[in-house]
């Protein structure tokens, strides 16, 4: 049996802000962010009721209801994120009780932008071996607090959001799938968490913001991504062309054109929520297939590739019948 996904949802927090007010609070402007990224507004959350939690709660609610599976059913709760509001209890244990779901295991996955791919894999192979049949996996984020505001580089290209699918285990879902990490990589998109503060050694407890050199991460996607997608496309004997719609990490309008280009592939092709959502890491591969979803551009039978790239270095691809 292989993971469908059966019902979508997805939440961005209230506040819109576009570029535009981004430039009168820094040495910035909408030209240089649409330009670059392709991006013109971010959600980011501004009160004490949108949280990690809050999000993932409401994106989770959305996919079940449009699913029609009740939070009892669920087997496995996964979430996958790098902003969760606690260490522990992880965000999937607090989903699981917001949501009553009192029968399913429950932990995050951290795999940075490529997350979500690697919790719909996690849940493929837990169906394949026969140990679950549904399953609720979130794309969240909050990404704003962990941005240094001051780096005018990076804090431009993030959103904060929440994406949800549930899955069951079924004849056709999942064709085929690929991850992969390279550690060696890591340094080039880091967040250092606390540091060692105990009765031996103290080397000061407060967490850092993230940094990313921009160059090398875009000059790692455009290459890798594309080599991760006509690796899938090679295993499971399709050619590009035969895929209905690819969603890919949506964090620089620039790499997904570029990757269009190397598949030899219309931008049709290649539906974008990046201009309005900017990068939400784990959480906008989920985003983007709920709204394409809710927008009815979805018919049975069609094949989906979602394919992303993020921090580790980590990377991901799979190949599904919607
Ligand atoms: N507004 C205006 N100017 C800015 C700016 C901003 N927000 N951020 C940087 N600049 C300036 C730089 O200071 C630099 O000025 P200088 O030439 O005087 O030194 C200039 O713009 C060019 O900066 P550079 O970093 O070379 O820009 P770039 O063309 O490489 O674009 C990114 C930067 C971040 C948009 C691009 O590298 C990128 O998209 N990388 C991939 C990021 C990504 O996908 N991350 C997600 C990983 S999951």
């Amino acid at each position: 049996m292989r993971a469908k996904i059966i019902g979508t949802g997805s939440c961005l927090p209230d506040r819109c802000v576009t570029n535009e007010y981004l430039s009168t609070i820094m040495d910035t402007s909408d030209e240089w962010i649409k330009s670059r990224t392709g991006i013109r507004e971010r959600h980011l959350v501004s009160s004490e009721t949108e949280t990690t939690l809050t999000l993932a709660v409401k994106a989770a609610k959305a996919a079940l209801a449009d699913s029609g599976v009740l939070p009892e059913e669920l087997g496995l709760i996964l979430v996958a994120t790098v902003s969760s509001d606690f260490i522990t209890p992880s965000t999937a244990c607090m989903v699981q009780k917001e949501l009553g779901a009192s029968h399913a295991a429950a932990f995050d996955i951290n795999a940075a932008c490529s997350g979500f791919l690697f919790a719909l894999n996690t849940v493929d192979a837990y169906f394949q071996a026969g140990i679950y049949q549904t399953a609720l996996i979130i794309g969240v984020e909050t990404l704003s607090k962990i941005i240094d505001w001051k780096d005018r580089s990076t804090c431009v290209l993030f959103g904060d959001g929440a994406g949800a699918v549930v899955v069951k285990a079924a004849e056709e879902g999942l064709i085929a799938s690929l991850q992969g990490s390279d550690g060696s990589g890591g340094d080039i998109l880091i967040c250092k968490n606390r540091t060692n503060n105990n009765p031996y050694i103290s080397t000061g407890t407060d967490p850092d913001f993230l940094y990313m050199d921009g160059q090398e991460v875009f000059k790692f996607a455009v290459k890798k991504e594309p080599e991760c997608i006509n690796a899938l496309l090679k295993q499971a004997g399709f050619d590009a062309s035969d895929v209905t719609y690819y969603l890919l990490h949506q964090a620089n309008f620039r790499i997904i054109a570029s990757i269009a280009r190397k598949l030899k592939l219309p931008l049709e092709k290649f539906p974008s929520n990046v201009s309005h959502c900017g990068n939400t890491s784990a959480a906008s591969i989920p985003i983007l297939l709920d709204e394409v979803h809710r927008e009815g551009k979805l018919s049975e039978g069609d094949l989906l590739l979602l394919s992303g790239f993020g921090a580790g270095l980590t990377w991901g691809a799979a190949l599904l019948r919607w």
